[in-house]
């Protein structure tokens, strides 16, 4: 009784399966990379000195070129979730962290623990994501 069918039904199945699961899917990030920086975290190029701008939870990050916005982007929050990295099982599976943008990267009081990558994470941010000794993993991110 299906003889009848045109022959791209089976394909325009799978397409409106695969919209449907795009548009359900939670998150709809950019993928970039990220490092981990230790203390000193002051000055910061957002907020200098001030210690308030630290969040209690200790989650914040620097950023690079491409999301410093020259500075627009200073108190934005980001979701940033590791994807993957060079040594397997080195992210936390399903672990997402909202940090919060202080700093610039190239002029950031501390070094990186790579050079390039997209957002420089406090090390408690890097850590809750991904095992500590890493030095860089890829990530997805979304602004809040
Ligand atoms: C983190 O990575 C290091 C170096 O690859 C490894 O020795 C260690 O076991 C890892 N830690 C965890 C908790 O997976």
């Amino acid at each position: 009784m299906f003889s009848n069918m045109p022959r791209t039904q089976p394909i325009l199945q799978w397409l409106s399966l695969f919209i449907l699961v795009e548009l359900c899917l939670p998150s709809h990030g950019d993928v970039g990379t990220a490092a981990q920086y230790d203390p000193p975290y002051i000055p910061a190029a957002c907020y200098g000195s001030d210690p308030s701008q630290f969040p209690s939870s200790n989650l914040f990050a620097a950023v690079g070129d491409g999301i410093w916005d020259n500075g627009a982007s200073c108190g934005r929050q980001y979701l940033v979730r590791c994807i993957s990295a060079t040594a397997p099982e080195t992210c936390v599976v399903d672990q997402t962290v909202q940090i919060r943008v202080v700093d610039y990267v190239p002029t950031a009081a501390s070094n990186p623990s790579a050079g390039g990558t997209t957002i420089v994470l406090s090390k408690t941010a890097f850590g809750a994501i991904a095992n500590s000794s890493a030095a860089s993993i890829n990530i997805e991110f979304q602004q809040v």
